[in-house]
């Protein structure tokens, strides 16, 4: 398998600019592609910010962050993406059909050899993999939000994926800086999420059952269990509708009842209170600004 050198990351949200971001900061030539000028506009607006945070405070020299924006190239255009990228990462929205349909078009453009993984938080790839011709160099590549920040990757095999892709997903993560770990089995969820789910399916529980206010059940997850942030905060964080989504596939595959969307985040998402993105959640954000 030849090395890697160009990457493209489709879907320039919360998760792809930052992707993408630590890949032009490992000296991969990275394009960020998204169908919205609106979102690659505003990922190129959150990237420089960060940046200069970063150059501010010692973390990184101004040349390497002048750098790493030389090596990252923004795009609407899928074909521009596909072309000469040897790994392509898929952040698009969690939604089965959209993914699948974004691969199935990528599978025509992309060259052969090139490696297709996607960053979704539940699916699992051979989901997705057999719209394409290239099971063997599918894989999943589940970064954490924020992943600038969350130094953790869970890198997941099908039976298809061949041991070449996974050690060329795990070389990636270590030149980006990220640790990665492989697992070897398919699970909806993976390890992470699916340990957060039991916790949130517990804390939702509490509060529509009356037992407590989500924000005690916050602060007890904090003070007496030593959680850096409660379930309800990490909802607002990560995306509302990221966590209806998770949960409205895994019902797909189960069809278990317990693993329905909760009625409390489906009145969320009709309301549009999507969490700190949308400025309200469970938490109310205007006063703070939106982050
Ligand atoms: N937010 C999290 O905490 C988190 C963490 C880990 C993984 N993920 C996963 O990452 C993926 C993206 O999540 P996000 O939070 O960044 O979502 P997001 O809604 O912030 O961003 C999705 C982006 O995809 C773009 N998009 C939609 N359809 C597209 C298409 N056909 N082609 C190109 N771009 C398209 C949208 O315009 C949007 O900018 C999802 O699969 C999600 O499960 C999210």
């Amino acid at each position: 398998m030849s090395e890697i050198k160009n990457i493209s990351v489709i879907g320039a949200g919360q998760m792809g600019h930052q992707i993408a971001m630590l890949c032009a900061l490992g000296g991969y030539e990275t394009v960020i592609q998204d169908l919205q000028d609106e979102a690659l506009a505003k990922a190129k607006e959150k990237l420089e910010a960060i940046m200069a945070r970063w150059v501010q405070k010692g973390k990184i020299s101004e040349e390497e962050a002048a750098k790493a924006f030389h090596r990252l190239r923004f795009t609407a255009s899928l074909e521009e993406a596909a072309a000469g990228a040897d790994l392509i990462i898929e952040a698009v929205v969690e939604k089965i059909e959209i993914k699948r349909d974004v691969f199935s078009k990528l599978d025509k453009l992309a060259s052969p050899h090139a490696i297709f993984a996607t960053n979704s938080s539940t699916i699992v790839n051979s989901l997705l993999a057999d719209v394409t011709d290239r099971p063997d160099k599918f894989i999943n590549m589940h970064f954490f939000f924020p992943p600038l920040v969350m130094d953790c990757v869970e890198v997941v095999k099908s039976q298809k994926t061949s041991e070449e892709t996974s050690q060329a997903a795990m070389d990636v993560c270590r030149r980006i800086n990220r640790t990665a770990f492989l697992l070897h089995k398919e699970v909806s969820g993976f390890v992470a999420n699916r340990i957060l789910g039991a916790l949130q399916k517990e804390a939702v529980y509490l509060y529509e059952q009356g037992i407590a206010d989500f924000k005690d059940i916050d602060s007890i997850c904090r003070k007496a269990l030593g959680h850096p942030i409660g379930p309800f905060e990490l909802m607002d964080l990560s995306g509302i509708d990221v966590g209806y989504f998770v949960m409205e596939q895994r019902y797909k595959e189960t069809g278990n009842p317990e693993d329905k969307p909760y009625s409390c985040l489906e009145e969320k998402m009709k309301k549009g209170e999507l969490g700190r993105k949308t400025g309200k959640g469970w938490y109310d954000y205007e006063g703070q600004g939106v982050k």
